[in-house]
């Protein structure tokens, strides 16, 4: 049996086609495996799309090249202006001899596996799960704003008067917005929701409540829950593979209102530049700008 090659993240098709029965490994993919936990198979290659944000990017790297037997083959890229040319210096630093190729706005570089890989632990422990002392929750790096209290975030926590009944924290990052609202007595339950499989982690140890559930998914799906929930909180995402992406943020608006039952709230913060009233007033019957501030809006919008 042939050993399947380690895919993360999805490479511009034009560079690298998915390889075929490729054992998809990017947190950001439901239904794709762990690659902080032991595989259940060896892999004989891998073809990465580093991720930007340098602690992640060195994490995936150093977990790769220690997951694959030595000589196996690494191939990992990522665009020039999103930490490309960074890629072969950290393998370089991991003792791998690389090429780097320039190619269509990319850096392209592959490597095999040395013998005995230098400084794979330092990069696993820089880039894995903690718990950050000032935050005073778990937390990890490329999780959204993984080191500091989002500016919007702080304003919609200000902003929330004590909800009831039974919710969602849609895009639940590291589960600060559940956290503060099941300080309300009245909430039953809140389900968390998070496309990044290490935040719905993160939330799950953040927010150890009976009342609170974990969900790894993606909102966009539209198979995904209906619902006759009573409120739902949210900061919706904007960004896709590291590009504004406005679609995205209308899709939270839909998910948000597909949960929620006839006269359900939904609170949420977004950036002042974001236009989402005229999906806020498509899907919800009457929408309030509560809070405004540090180049944030909050809205309180009723289905
Ligand atoms: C702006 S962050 C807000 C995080 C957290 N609620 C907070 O306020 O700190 C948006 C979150 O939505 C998640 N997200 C992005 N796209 C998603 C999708 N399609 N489905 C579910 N979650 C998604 C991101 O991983 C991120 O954690």
């Amino acid at each position: 049996m042939t050993e399947p090659v380690l895919l993360y993240g999805r490479p511009p098709p034009a560079l690298f086609p998915d390889p075929e029965g490729a054992v998809q490994a990017s947190p950001m993919e439901p239904g794709g495996i762990d690659l902080a936990e032991p595989p259940a198979c060896m892999f004989a290659s891998a073809l990465i799309l580093a991720p930007p944000g340098r602690l992640e990017r060195d994490w995936v790297l150093a977990r790769a090249l220690q997951l694959l037997p030595p000589g196996g083959k690494l191939l990992a890229l990522a665009p020039n202006d999103r930490g490309g040319p960074r890629i072969a210096p950290t393998l370089r630093s991991f003792g791998c001899a690389v090429t780097d190729d320039p190619r269509r706005r990319h850096r392209i570089c592959s490597t095999v596996r040395p013998l005995r890989p230098t400084g794979l632990d330092e990069a696993l422990e820089a880039g894995g799960a903690r718990f950050d002392q000032q935050l005073r929750l778990w937390t990890q790096p490329g999780v959204f704003s993984w080191d500091r209290l989002d500016p919007g975030t702080a304003l919609l926590l200000e902003s929330i008067p004590p909800l009831a009944g039974r919710g969602a924290d849609l895009g639940c990052g590291l589960g600060i917005l559940a956290l503060h609202v099941l300080k309300a007595p009245g909430v039953e339950s809140i389900e968390l929701w998070d496309i990044d499989r290490r935040a719905v982690q993160c939330a799950r140890r953040n927010v150890a409540d009976p009342r609170a559930s974990f969900h790894h998914g993606d909102l966009r799906r539209p198979d995904g829950p209906g619902g006759d929930l009573d409120f739902v909180v949210m900061n919706p995402a904007f960004h896709e593979g590291g590009r504004e992406d406005r679609a995205l943020g209308a899709a939270f608006i839909a998910a948000a209102a597909r949960r929620l039952r006839r006269g359900g709230v939904c609170w949420l913060t977004a950036n002042r530049h974001l236009p989402y009233e005229a999906p806020l007033a498509l899907a919800f019957s009457e929408v309030q700008l509560r809070a405004e501030g540090a180049g944030f809006k909050v809205y309180e919008a009723v289905k």
